[in-house]
């Protein structure tokens, strides 16, 4: 049975994982409207990939004899100034919610939880993984700077990004 505040610690992530889908999901719609079809198609999928984030903890906590729960969210940024502001708060973003599981990792530690612990390595590496690629794709829109023709490869770069499939439960 899981503990209670490791299971409220979790749900905190859940919100923060579901606003993390929101978020993307509006940055997509910009690049959507603003000319950037390739960036829009990578943050949809990359949206679908912060929802799967949530919906393993939401599993887990549920197998594990607990309650998801679900919060209230409050409205993502709408508005970008570029590409490079997008990407910029990408990776502000991810920074955030790699220091959120690093500390719910702490309370796992804490709570002598070795499943949990366990459980987490899995977004431990993926953060990894995506400050990785969030760092990659920044570097090039900043190398390009306001080069149109430059930006319409990375663009075109963003679109053929195929994200790896999500594990299976
Ligand atoms: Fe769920 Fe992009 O971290």
């Amino acid at each position: 049975m899981i503990k209670l505040n490791v299971q409220s610690a979790i749900n905190e992530q859940i919100k923060k994982e579901e606003y993390s889908s929101r978020l993307y999901l509006a940055m997509a719609i910009w690049c959507e409207v603003n000319g950037y079809p390739g960036a829009s198609k990578f943050l949809y999928e990359h949206a679908d990939e912060e929802r799967m984030h949530m919906m393993k903890l939401v599993h887990f906590v549920n197998e594990r004899g607990g309650k998801a729960q679900l919060m209230n969210i409050e409205e993502p940024t709408h508005d970008f100034e570029s590409l490079l502001d997008v990407f910029e708060k990408v990776m502000e973003h991810e920074e955030y919610i790699t220091e959120s599981i690093n500390n719910l990792y702490e309370v796992a530690i804490t709570e002598k939880d070795y499943t949990t612990m366990n459980f987490l390595q899995w977004y431990i590496t993926e953060q990894l993984e995506e400050e990785n690629l969030f760092n990659t794709i920044l570097d090039k829109i900043k190398l390009v700077g306001a080069d149109k023709a430059g930006m319409f490869h990375i663009d075109k770069e963003l679109d053929g990004m195929a994200l790896a499939p999500a594990p299976a439960e």
